[in-house]
């Protein structure tokens, strides 16, 4: 017995096993239905390929494209952007020479399309992977970050232990995702980012946010996801990289343009709006009111999703900062897995249709231009009824 365990320790070293990645995580900087951004984080020089086929082909495509290294530090990011791929099917990979074989499904392009979105996620590591598993459990297609993604810069812990408290930071948090944020049939789940304030140093705007995820232009973390012919996800950055005036909202005003015709626009931010915890007259929130809820308005973006408050709540659908069935309804407010906040009370706050101190996230259902709201809790209930938007519903 002591010889066969002996036989298995030595395997496992000379195979490889034991240097194989920290963690393998997806995204995407273009189109969800074509491409898939393969990335992983390791501490020994690998290959920076990545050998992937439909399942059920007989050869390895390989692709290679470039490593980012952490300074100071062993970690390395590979970076692998697969394209060209055929939408709705069924993927497989392996990173550098490792034998494990991961699997994706591209998305399809006019098919219905399921996602999570929730922010503030890896503050406490149970309340992070308890509503990872519930998440997973509903088999989204993909997940919406909404900002304070692994809580690793700014406020006590992170001041204090610098880059190397910042580096296990995010080496845990995607080694959590990896393991937790798989679909029923194994399939990881990817994530799509949005910055928050705990993402990147408020001094110098900078963090390693910006070198363990990718996005289309390089050192901006707004970006618009479109999906198939109907659906257009804008994903904002309430000022911790760029501005919320000026370049960025010049962006979204064209951006929104450019999609006008497009039955489904949803928006997800960190900052709220509409807070449920924090002042209504704070400067950020006026400051997205000003800039980008008036274009939210203008060119019919259904809903929106906030974080940074840490508690539940879902607005009144709101037009021209007043109730108006014909409005936006905004959805948050951050509460994936930190210690929910006693929120402020929904009778006595104008915009406000319900608060609760609660962990939750939401499933977002997209049919034909119908979105269907399910906010969820962390052990499988929902907080509330599910709510149904869309021109189609009023
Ligand atoms: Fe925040």
């Amino acid at each position: 017995m002591r010889y066969f365990k002996c036989l298995v320790v030595s395997w496992l070293c000379l195979g490889g096993l034991l240097a194989a990645p920290e963690a393998v995580y997806l995204s995407w900087m273009q189109d969800p239905t074509q491409t898939m951004v393969v990335h992983w984080i390791d501490e020994e020089a690998q290959g920076s390929w990545v050998y992937s086929q439909k399942v059920g082909d007989q050869e390895w495509v390989k692709t290679g494209d470039k490593i980012r290294v952490i300074e100071n530090s062993q970690m390395r990011i590979h970076v692998v952007e697969l394209m060209g791929l055929t939408q709705d099917t069924v993927y497989q990979f392996r990173v550098g020479e490792e034998p494990k074989i991961y699997t994706f499904q591209t998305l399809a392009a006019d098919k219905p399309v399921k996602f999570a979105v929730g922010g503030d996620a890896y503050y406490k590591r149970d309340l992070f992977e308890k509503m990872n598993k519930e998440v997973a459990r509903q088999n989204p297609d993909f997940v919406v970050m909404g900002g304070d993604i692994a809580y690793t810069v700014g406020g006590g812990r992170g001041i204090l232990k610098g880059k190397e408290w910042e580096i296990s930071r995010w080496k845990a948090f995607f080694k959590a995702w990896e393991k937790g944020l798989v679909k029923s049939n194994g399939q990881l789940i990817p994530i799509i980012p949005v910055v928050g304030n705990h993402d990147v140093r408020r001094s110098d705007k900078q963090g390693m946010f910006s070198t363990v995820f990718s996005f289309p232009r390089e050192g901006e973390a707004y970006q618009v996801v479109d999906i198939g012919k109907d659906l257009s996800l804008f994903l904002l950055d309430t000022g911790h990289i760029t501005p919320i005036d000026g370049a960025q909202t010049e962006w979204l005003s064209k951006a929104l343009e450019e999609r006008k015709d497009r039955k489904v626009k949803i928006a997800a931010y960190h900052v709220a709006a509409f807070p449920s915890f924090y002042s209504y007259d704070k400067t950020v929130s006026k400051k997205i009111r000003e800039n980008w809820v008036t274009l939210f308005e203008k060119y019919g973006v259904c809903c929106a999703f906030e974080h940074h408050n840490h508690c539940y709540k879902r607005t009144h659908p709101i037009k021209q900062e007043k109730i108006d069935p014909q409005g936006i309804v905004y959805f948050g407010d951050g509460s994936w897995g930190i210690p929910p906040r006693i929120p402020l009370k929904a009778s006595v706050i104008w915009y406000l249709a319900e608060t609760r101190s609660e962990n939750a996230c939401f499933l977002v259902s997209v049919d034909s231009g119908k979105v269907i709201v399910e906010p969820r809790r962390n052990n499988g209930k929902l907080v509330e009824m599910a709510v149904k938007i869309g021109r189609q519903y009023q």
